[in-house]
């Protein structure tokens, strides 16, 4: 019987066609559809995705149903991961037997992230670091740059201390690293004992293991041996199922091998972080093709030259999504912002005009940011705009809101705003604050560094309610802010803080700029300073 050879499989949506389409049936997106070889059918009819269990002869075990009752609750203690801020993003700690999907651009820190975890881990737990990547070596060099800088929690028993049990297993610890090829040829060891009674004693003292291999099989089986708690796989990209033909990276490979992946962290109740670069669209499959197929979807971002990273979840079967954690890159790997408003904030006594302070919400956190704005005359026939960290298109909007209901000639000027560190904030409650930042650049006015302004502006030149009030004026007045502008008929409980509640943009302003009263009028064009 001839079987179908190659198939077709979408770029964008991962959609598989026995034949070619210049347009994706499923996604509708043009000459996405690339040609895969299929592997062909294992001859007892199963499908090729070997799992260790089904190499070593064992049936797979049918499972009886089981009331909530019934299930135990040994495996669903959250742990963490040594670090507050993923923590937070994962939902308070890592769920075991989850698998999670940490994406970001090429560069950005998900290596460094992983293994600062990872070693962390591994002061309590037996931990496997999969380096499809990097040689042992390469990664025992940067564990050991990382685990100078981060004092207590990085300290270095996992590196320097005592050589651990299992160095002759083919996952080798961080200590024996050069002893990887010889081990390869050896026996496993007996399977260390079972994880649950490890995870109720709360501490063994483990190590890192570290497995260079691109071999989805010979990872699994890796897997299956030493049987850690939390595994990472640096990067899906990098490995590869045998059975497939086509390349590592392809949507084909990366499809499989999360799945195969996926089958593995249920089955044995392991943790698996799994890296993915976000990549162009083409051949190489992203982050995104995973995303429906795992548990909990982290992304890795931030601005190449700031130095801030803001680690975001998309997806979480067991948390709330939109949730931030801020790190930082330092010259020693990435170190945690606990408090990030002190990190957006800027010098508070010298603060120029132009200058007005903002509470931005990262899903339920707020975060103080400094906005800047400049408003200066025009050399061209159609002045600039440009904005960092500001949403172009509302900037335009509120620049025409203030020419239009307040009469400042803003046709005859370019303006820019941007926020410290370019953090990123779109949503409308900045709004009231570019509105004042570009006032006071305009009058050359200095807004009060001790206030923060919050509202939405209408196009009517109205300020709009937000949404979380009280938890950005909790946040000012954590970090020592007097006086907060916002918007009109929001009842709120004192929070130590005097507040001044504005209807309109005009009023804002008058707050905001207080020496410049009158002329703030809607309605009232002034003079240019
Ligand atoms: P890495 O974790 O390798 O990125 P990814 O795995 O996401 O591709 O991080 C590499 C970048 O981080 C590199 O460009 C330099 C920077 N970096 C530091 O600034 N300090 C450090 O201590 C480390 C380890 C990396
Ligand atoms: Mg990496």
């Amino acid at each position: 019987m001839a079987k179908t050879r190659t198939k077709y499989v979408c770029s964008e949506c991962g959609a598989e066609s026995a034949q070619f389409f210049g347009k994706c049936p499923a996604c509708k997106s043009w000459g996405t559809l690339i040609e895969e070889l299929v592997a062909p059918a294992a001859t007892d009819g199963t499908r090729m995705v070997a799992t260790a269990a089904r190499r070593k002869g064992a049936q797979p075990q049918p499972q009886s149903a089981l009331t909530l009752a019934q299930i135990t609750d040994t495996h669903l203690q959250r742990f963490s991961s040594g670090y507050a801020e993923l923590d937070r993003v994962l939902g308070s700690g890592i769920v075991p037997g989850s698998l999670v999907l940490v994406g970001g651009d090429p560069g950005i820190g998900k290596s460094t992230l992983l293994l600062q975890m990872m070693n962390n881990l591994a002061q309590r737990y037996r931990v496997l670091y999969v380096c499809a990547e990097e040689s042992g070596h390469q990664v025992k060099l940067r564990a050991q740059r990382l685990s100078v800088a981060s004092g207590a929690s990085m300290n270095g028993t996992s590196i320097k201390g005592t050589s651990m049990k299992g160095t002759s297993m083919k996952g080798t610890s961080i200590n024996d690293a050069s002893g990887n090829d010889a081990s390869r040829e050896s026996e496993a060891s007996p399977k260390p004992s079972p994880r649950s009674s490890q995870l109720d004693a709360g501490i063994e003292k483990a190590d890192l293991y570290l497995l260079p291999e691109t071999d989805l099989d010979l990872i699994v089986q890796e897997l299956d041996t030493l049987q850690p708690q939390v595994a990472v796989i640096d990067s899906i990209q990098a490995i590869y199922l045998p059975t497939l033909t086509s390349a590592p990276g392809s949507v084909a490979q990366v499809r499989e091998c999360t799945a195969a992946l996926m089958r593995m962290a249920k089955r044995d109740h392991i943790t698996l972080f799994i890296v993915g670069h976000v990549t162009k669209e083409g051949a190489i499959a992203g982050p995104k093709v995973l995303e429906h197929l795992v548990d909990t979807v982290l992304y890795f971002e931030g601005d190449r030259f700031a130095s801030h990273r803001l680690l975001r979840s998309v997806k979480n079967r067991f948390g709330a999504t939109h949730e931030v954690g801020v790190f930082e890159m330092s010259d020693r790997g990435l170190e945690e912002v606990l408090n990030p408003s002190a990190l957006f904030l800027g010098d508070r006594e010298d603060a120029a005009p132009g200058t007005a302070t903002i509470v931005a919400c990262e899903g339920t956190r707020p975060i103080v940011v400094e906005l800047q704005a400049l408003a200066s005359p025009t050399s061209y026939a159609s002045p600039r705009r440009s904005t960092t960290g500001v949403e172009y298109n509302r900037f335009l909007q509120i620049l025409a809101v203030l020419e239009k209901r307040l009469g400042i000639p803003l046709s005859k000027l370019d303006a820019y705003v941007s926020s410290t560190g370019g953090l990123n904030v779109g949503e409308p409650a900045a709004d009231l604050g570019v509105a004042i930042a570009v006032a006071a650049s305009f009058r050359d006015r200095q807004v009060d560094p001790f206030t923060v302004i919050i509202g939405e502006v209408g196009l009517g030149g109205q300020v709009r309610s937000v949404s979380q009030l009280e938890l950005r004026l909790k946040e000012a007045a954590k970090l020592g802010f007097k006086r907060a502008i916002i918007p009109k008929g929001q009842v709120l409980p004192d929070l130590g803080l005097e507040l001044i509640p504005v209807g309109r943009v005009a009023d804002a302003i008058v707050a905001a700029l207080p020496t410049h009263s009158r002329t703030a009028e809607p309605e009232s064009p002034h003079k240019a300073p």
